[in-house]
């Protein structure tokens, strides 16, 4: 590969990690330099409810098995008939991670690539053998009849047709057996005016229609994509009807709300007296593909779109703080002001409008006239993102985590069980199981709480574990919060979560059980703020004051069973530089493994090895994409397979269900403070300003990624 050469390196301010100022202010508007929301006094990690488990040592369960009932190899064939007219039917969709690991233990096997070091190049780094390519880029057309991409004249109505900016999660879905054609299905989290806009100086000079730009550059898209014959190698579908192609956006596309909370008080505005259509999704961060074939979205950092919130009604100010919107200013730093484009995000006037965002939302990409829904009963909380498995009962189980310092986990169990096979009715079904459930909060106890002190030291019984529950909050209508009402707990989730004594953790990134060993991975990024002043102090599960690095968390529901609400946890990652001794590589051998720092989105190839992406490497170099096995002698053995450009973030992954080709989104590179679209800190990918965009990387000799 030939590296391009750096422009002038800008000097950023990391704040958290090493993320740069200029990504704090625009990803979450600087939610660091905010208070922590969470305030609340609750007891986290009160009894040690097991004590079996601490003088074992690591807990390895044994493999769960067939989990997943109903669905393995001949996925959610549910889809067929629901193409759009004129399409061709669609076949099964096996989500990742579906195929069995031929006569091998799932997540045991090792890792074939050579590992690449840690860099700071302008470039996409893969290991030697491997090859990549931009799939799709911010500006490409998406809807047929898309014009052009035109940096100096960029228009909302371009925009609403084009690809979106700053991809996150990704999604691909199959279209046929035999693997050729597929869906994309990305995020677009946020923007970066400085670096789309050229000349900008302010969201004050930005002309109402830029700020429309923005918001049609937020949301999803959808694109239909096509193999390059007999290699990994993947690209858009460029000729011919492209029916399933579409794009959601924050400008105009709406929504149905779902579930117990859809039509309550809380969700009522002006525009919407019945509170079940909401216009604009926020802030799409991670998200998972189900087993029925659709994509869940998770709205994270919607509190930074709001304004006004010093002058709404002082019986909202609490909810409005618990979910990080300011309640003192009227613009808070870095706010988008896009109250000048649309009133319904000033909450002086409409209150109720920040309730309606912070959801799960789940699109049907194989039916492209579909309304997206925003399903109530997963309740309200900066969501990550959302994953499913169907647990042996057939009951669908979605993990998620609320991304915020010293907030929670959370799991929801559906009423209905998942129903097999390829019929209408069937797939009709499986489209209603996230609007009724039980939705949990985590509660994780410890095994050795009094040897815990910040450092990271590894506790005498040779593990950071325990045994935890999952407190319920609330099934269908009924409430278990006292003195909160079902729609009060679906709507202002984070206050049931206090009330219960829920574990405050390091920010709860992405939650993704492998759905071949049915265990959970949860992705804690970072959180500078653990142990320091007043903040809660160190735990087992969050054992590191001052938390730069992150960790991966474990998670064994009891008897295999993903609907259990008591489960074993540990930590089998403490992240950082090997050489550091507060890292922890489950056991590994650390002179082998790879650097890793801030880990932010989970994925498993097809034979269960587990795949983490990173936001913010703390260590120096660019963020990247790591694999380890989960299972045998290596487990733990961490290896980096790619690295991002300058500036940017490793988003997705996803690895296909032939394990030969791994998808990831390079989100906000060359975001460093100071660059512009006409001084890039990146001139990624294609050499002269910096675009966000999808890369494909694939084996040369067309081999499995990985094992
Ligand atoms: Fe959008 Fe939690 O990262
Ligand atoms: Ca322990
Ligand atoms: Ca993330
Ligand atoms: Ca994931």
């Amino acid at each position: 590969m030939s590296d391009r050469p750096r422009l002038l390196p800008l000097l950023g301010t990391p704040r958290h990690g090493s993320r740069d100022a200029m990504t704090c202010l625009y990803r979450c508007g600087n939610a660091c330099e905010h208070p922590v929301p969470n305030t609340s006094d609750n007891a986290y990690f009160g009894d040690v409810v097991n004590a079996e488990v601490s003088r074992r040592g690591v807990v390895r369960a044994g493999v769960v098995g067939a989990l997943v009932l109903g669905f393995s190899g001949a996925a959610a064939g549910a889809l067929a008939g629901a193409a759009p007219a004129a399409a061709a039917p669609v076949p099964p969709v096996p989500p990742a991670g579906q195929a069995a690991a031929a006569g091998r233990r799932p997540g045991s096997g090792a890792l074939s690539f050579k590992p690449i070091p840690p860099n700071t190049l302008d470039t996409f780094v893969v290991p030697n053998g491997y090859d990549h390519a931009v799939i799709i880029r911010w500006g490409d057309p998406v809807v047929p009849g898309a014009p052009d991409f035109n940096l100096r004249r960029q228009t909302a109505a371009a925009q609403a047709k084009q690809f979106g900016y700053n991809n996150d999660f990704v999604g691909v879905l199959p279209l046929d057996k035999r693997g050729r054609r597929a869906l994309l299905v990305v995020n677009h989290e946020y923007t970066n005016e400085d670096l789309m806009f050229p000349g900008f100086t302010s969201q004050d000079a930005l002309s109402v229609e830029q700020v429309k730009v923005a918001m049609a550059a937020h949301g999803m898209s959808v694109v239909e994509i096509e193999r390059v014959a007999g290699t990994g190698q993947w690209q858009v579908v460029d000729s011919g009807r492209r029916p399933y192609n579409r794009r959601v956006d924050a400008l105009s596309s709406k929504f149905e709300l779902t579930g117990p909370a859809a039509g309550s008080s809380f969700l009522k505005t002006a525009a919407d007296p019945k509170g079940r259509t909401v216009i604009g999704t926020l802030n799409n961060c991670a998200g998972g593909v189900t087993p029925w074939g659709t994509v869940l979205s998770g709205e994270e950092n919607f509190n930074q779109y709001f304004v006004g919130g010093d002058a709404a009604p002082e019986s909202e100010k609490a909810r409005l703080a618990r979910y990080g919107i300011s309640t003192t200013a009227r613009y808070p730093s870095g706010s988008r002001k896009w109250d000048r484009a649309a009133e319904r995000f000033d909450l002086a006037k409409h209150p109720n409008e920040a309730n309606r965002h912070g959801w799960v939302v789940e699109i049907d990409p194989f039916d492209p006239e579909s309304r997206p829904r925003k399903h109530t009963a997963l309740g309200r909380f900066k969501h990550e993102g959302a994953n499913v498995i169907v647990a042996r009962s057939g009951h669908v189980v979605a993990y998620m985590g609320d991304d915020e310092r010293f907030d929670y986990l959370y799991k929801f169990v559906s009423d209905k069980k998942f129903m097999k096979g390829d019929s209408w009715v069937a797939r009709k079904h499986n489209l209603t199981l996230l609007e009724s459930g039980t939705l949990y909060v985590a509660r994780l106890d410890q095994t050795s709480a009094e040897e815990i002190d910040g450092s990271g030291t590894l506790p005498s019984d040779g593990a950071f574990n325990g045994r935890g529950r999952w407190i319920k909050l609330v099934s269908g209508n009924r409430s278990y919060v006292d003195g909160m009402t079902a729609a009060e707990v679906l709507t202002f989730t984070r206050f049931a979560g206090d009330k219960v004594g829920a574990t405050k953790m390091d920010r709860p990134e992405d939650v993704e059980p492998s759905l071949l060993t049915g265990k959970v991975y949860v992705a804690l990024t970072n959180n500078s703020a653990r142990g320091v002043g007043s903040n809660p102090a160190p735990d087992e599960a969050n054992p590191r004051a001052a938390n730069r690095h992150g960790q991966i968390l474990e998670l064994v529901e009891d008897r295999g069973d993903n609907t259990s609400d008591t489960f074993r946890w540990s930590l089998p990652i403490v992240c950082g530089d090997p050489a550091d001794p507060s890292t922890y590589f489950a056991g590994y051998d650390k002179t082998k493994v790879s650097p890793i720092s801030c880990p932010d989105n989970v994925a498993f190839d097809a034979t269960g090895n587990l795949w983490i992406s990173t936001d913010g490497n703390a260590l120096g170099s660019n963020d990247g994409l790591f694999a380890t096995a989960t299972e045998g002698p290596e487990r733990g053995h961490l290896k980096q397979f790619l690295t991002v450009p300058v500036g940017a973030e490793t988003c997705g992954p996803f690895i296909t269900e032939d394990n030969r080709s791994v998808f990831v989104a390079v989100q906000h590179p060359g975001e460093i403070t100071g660059a512009t679209v006409d001084n890039p800190a990146s001139t990624w990918p294609d050499g002269d300003y910096a675009k966000p965009g999808v890369v494909v990387t694939w084996r040369l000799d067309g081999g499995p990624v990985g094992s």
